[in-house]
């Protein structure tokens, strides 16, 4: 049975123990799944809280529910599919080179792999006093290889020299944060991180630069996004580099998927709705929390965001509780058979329109008034898509598709309303 420290850093800063994560065989013969004992010194430290909304705070042993093998709040620390697929594929040349047979990593293997430099959020896994994951040294941005990290990356996702694309990217802390696209860390020069968002195997169009665009958008709108730039790498091929927002001056800040507040399964990560998002952070966050979702979801409906599912939202932990984190990997996207999060439960996860929020202003804690204020706020500020999407460096003539998104029957509802 494998006995795994857990530590965490509070928003003090102060970093104590918080518990044991132990991974036990299933009864039933199935996958392992974890349980997890807090110490009372934790519970009893200022500052301390729930590591997830499952875990309560007492000293009792504590199991996932029967059909999951994790917490969710500790799967916020470990890897999406990003970085499982290349967890998976770091094990499969592990096993063929000690001999051994290869099998599917556990949720715990995968959750102690990932970078201890660079993995999400404020907790942190120990054996024997020393830390779990190994310890990503990013290159600084003014230094770092490009050619090279991009070429590990296809390499990595195609499938081509798949130990030299490992080692280079897991020197770059490539299996942390979350997220299906390829990504890896850097630092600037005052030793801060910062993920970068690399393109992806057929890209259909320079994902990177329009993220930048939706961010510049964003900030106009209101919306807290972190500090971010774009890296030009060859033609229609850009780096989108972000700041992390969990961390700060070398300290790490606690962080919560809205998958994991409101407890939902991977299948389930598109199922919940905006208005039921909006209810956990009134209870677990601010009124004003409750407000910016607004605003954010107008955004998403005004720029043809489709990717928005329960993990494309967060929370960091401050002094005085989860608040809501900068907006991040909101997108222009077409899509079809692509479901989205509904507005209301049970509502369209297609073709979301924008009056849906706007009849559930109520929902936001926000009267028909002030959120129809806000819609306008939103719309004029994501009006000169085309001139910002310019300014980022796209080419005029791959501007006419985006149309279709960013003015679309949101923007005229708003502006005829
Ligand atoms: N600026 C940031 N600071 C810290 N963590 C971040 C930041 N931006 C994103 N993250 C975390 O990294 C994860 C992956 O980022 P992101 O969602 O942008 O990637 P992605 O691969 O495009 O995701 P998806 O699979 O949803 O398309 C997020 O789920 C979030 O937890
Ligand atoms: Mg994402």
């Amino acid at each position: 049975m494998t006995a795994v420290d857990v530590s965490v850093q509070l928003p003090s800063g102060t970093e104590i123990p918080a518990g044991v994560l132990r991974e036990e065989p299933s009864p039933t013969g199935g996958a392992p799944f974890v349980s997890f004992r807090y110490h009372a010194e934790y519970l009893a430290a200022p500052g301390s809280y729930a590591l997830s909304p499952e875990l309560h705070l007492d000293t009792g042993l504590q199991r996932p529910p029967v059909h999951r093998p994790m917490f969710l709040g500790f799967e916020d620390a470990g890897p999406d599919r990003w970085g499982r697929d290349l967890l998976q594929e770091e094990e499969r040349l592990l096993a063929r080179h000690d001999g051994r047979p290869y099998g599917r990593l556990s949720a715990l293997d995968s959750l102690l792999r990932v970078s201890d430099s660079t993995r999400q959020g404020a907790v942190r896994f120990w054996s024997d006093g020393a830390p779990l994951g190994r310890s990503a040294l990013p290159d600084r941005v003014d230094t770092v290889d490009w050619p090279r990290l991009l070429a590990a990356a296809a390499d990595a996702e195609a499938g081509r020299n798949v130990a030299a694309a490992l080692e280079i990217l897991f020197q770059f802390g490539s299996a942390s944060p979350g997220g299906a696209r390829p990504k890896v860390q850097v630092t600037d020069d005052s030793g801060s991180l910062w993920l970068a968002k690399v393109p992806a195997h057929g890209d259909r169009w320079d994902v990177s630069l329009w993220e930048e665009v939706t961010l510049t958008l964003a900030a106009r709108a209101g919306i807290r996004v972190p500090p971010h730039r774009l890296e030009r790498v060859g033609e229609g091929r850009s780096i989108l580099l972000l700041r992390r927002f969990d961390r700060e001056d070398g300290r790490r800040i606690g962080y919560r998927s809205a998958r994991t507040l409101l407890q939902l399964d991977d299948h389930e990560i598109d199922r919940r709705s905006y208005t039921d998002l909006a209810g956990a952070l009134r209870r677990t966050a601010s009124t004003e929390d409750v407000h910016e979702l607004f605003r954010r979801v107008a955004f998403t409906l005004l720029v043809g965001n489709l990717d928005d599912h329960m993990r494309n939202h967060g929370l960091l932990r401050t002094k005085t509780g989860w608040r809501l984190s900068p907006m991040f990997d909101v997108n222009p996207h077409w899509g079809s058979g692509f479901d989205s999060t509904p507005i209301v439960p049970s509502g369209p996860t297609r073709r979301r329109e924008i009056h849906e929020l706007l009849d559930v202003a109520d929902a936001f804690d926000l009267s028909t008034d002030t959120a129809m204020t806000i819609l306008r706020e939103v719309e004029y500020a994501t009006r000169d898509w085309a001139a910002t999407a310019i300014g980022a460096g796209a080419e005029q003539e791959n501007l006419e598709p985006f149309a279709a998104l960013f003015d679309g029957p949101a923007r005229d509802w708003v502006r005829n309303r």
